[in-house]
């Protein structure tokens, strides 16, 4: 048994997905014989409640030069970005001197809102491309990976922060107790980290398991949160639940006594309780329905394969790796990904090499059904396809149940 990454604990595994490949990795032909796969295996902590991946893939595979995943892709993200920086200018910046600090501030989607406000700031995003983008705005972005030592560099040469954030990259990293010694480092007194990332309660309710990838470390609960940073003399002020990426939470944290603590804390986690999350059975019945989901997804495929049905990809997500490679769907069944981002385009999707064409491909010749990879942007996306609705196409979608309308 390998021991938990954050406690130390002998962990069990719950479920193996087999092998997986980068979920970001979209590739050419040629480089097929040089694909990186690994066994992609959950298990959850019985002490400090961590659900965690237990083959991590070296972040240098994933974050690079050539990363594939650009944030402003989606327009209803990049509103909700900037609600999000709205709320920490209003709330948590001292006038005096404001500076604020986001780890995987990717393009620049969040941090573009406090560079329009001139406010003090910093990126820190190692994968060069994207980084470059948000500089092309005007956004100061230091390509690095945030560890303690970085926390120190920045003090040094910036100074302590009034806020440290980070949507959607606090569950990427395993070695998170180096980040959170960082971070108590780099707040002020009365500084705030706030974080949002895909939560476990909704990954169980729903069975989105297409939100465990080589990317997510972990999935967090307010239980398991709050063990790892209150070893760390920090602790968790508030949390917010967010409409977004399928169910999200937001963490308000911060030095130990330094600010009051909400009465959301203590609730979320007796909801937790109820919902069975710091249970190992739950991540039994966990498997069991994500066997029973990809069973019906690919008799459903299957089926209309026969019928000679035309299925298009929606959305070449990093989750639809892990269900293409897990369930088993291939090129024959869905003919092609439609997505917009450029480098995503005319390559093939990691390990099932289905091909990856952009929007004008769906658009020009609309399929007779979509399947929904990107099921986190439904909303966005429902509102702008009505045409192929009215053309006759059906979507298909997967969580959380397998569905068609
Ligand atoms: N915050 C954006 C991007 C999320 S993708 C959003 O919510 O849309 C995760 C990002 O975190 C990637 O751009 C990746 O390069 C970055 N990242 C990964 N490990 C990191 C680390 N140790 N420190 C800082 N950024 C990291
Ligand atoms: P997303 O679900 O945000 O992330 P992840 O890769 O972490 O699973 O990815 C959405 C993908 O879908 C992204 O590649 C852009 C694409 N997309 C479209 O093609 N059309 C759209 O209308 C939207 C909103 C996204």
């Amino acid at each position: 048994m390998k021991p938990c990454l954050i406690c130390k604990t002998p962990i069990e595994p719950f479920m193996s997905f087999g092998k997986m490949p980068i979920a970001n990795g979209f590739l050419t032909p040629e480089q097929y014989p040089e694909e990186h796969f690994f066994e992609l295996v959950t298990a959850f902590c019985p002490h400090c409640k961590m659900v965690q991946l237990t083959e991590l893939v070296d972040e240098r595979k994933m974050f690079h030069e050539n990363y594939a995943f650009f944030s402003s892709t989606s327009v209803r993200m990049a509103e909700h970005f900037q609600r999000f920086a709205e709320g920490v200018m209003k709330d948590y910046l001292d006038p005096a001197d404001p500076f604020v600090v986001e780890i995987g501030s990717n393009d620049g989607i969040m941090l573009q809102n406090f560079a329009r406000a001139s406010v003090r700031h910093l990126g820190i995003e190692p994968s060069a491309n994207v980084a470059e983008v948000a500089r092309g705005k005007g956004i100061c972005t230091i390509s690095e990976f945030f560890n303690e030592d970085f926390a120190r560099r920045i003090v040094a040469e910036h100074g302590q922060a009034d806020a440290f954030l980070g949507a959607n990259v606090m569950c990427h990293i395993p070695y998170l107790h180096s980040v959170a010694a960082g971070i108590r480092i780099l707040l002020k007194p009365r500084g705030v980290l706030m974080f949002e990332d895909p939560y476990l309660g909704d990954i169980v309710q729903k069975t989105s398991f297409d939100q465990i990838y080589d990317e997510h470390a972990f999935y967090f609960s307010v239980a398991s949160v709050s063990h790892l940073f209150g070893e760390h003399g920090l602790e968790v002020i508030d949390v917010q639940p967010q409409n977004v990426h399928g169910g999200s939470m937001r963490y308000v944290i911060a030095h130990k006594g330094a600010r009051p603590v909400s009465a959301s804390v203590a609730l979320q986690r007796a909801k937790e309780e109820t919902l069975g999350l710091n249970r190992p059975e739950t991540y039994d019945q966990l498997r069991r329905n994500i066997e029973r989901l990809r069973d019906e997804l690919m008799a459903l495929l299957r089926d209309l394969k026969r019928q000679g049905k035309r299925v298009v990809g929606y959305g070449a997500t990093s989750k639809s790796t892990t269900v293409t490679n897990y369930c088993g769907i291939t090129p024959d069944l869905v003919e092609f990904i439609s997505d917009t981002t450029p480098i995503k385009q005319g390559k093939f999707s990691p390990g099932a090499h289905i091909p990856v064409r952009p929007y004008s491909a769906f658009e020009e010749h609309y399929p007779d059904y979509a399947l929904l990879f990107a099921w986190n942007h439904a909303e966005e996306i429902m509102a702008k396809e009505q045409k192929f609705r009215d053309a006759g196409g059906q979507w298909i979608n997967y969580v959380p149940k397998v569905q068609v309308s």
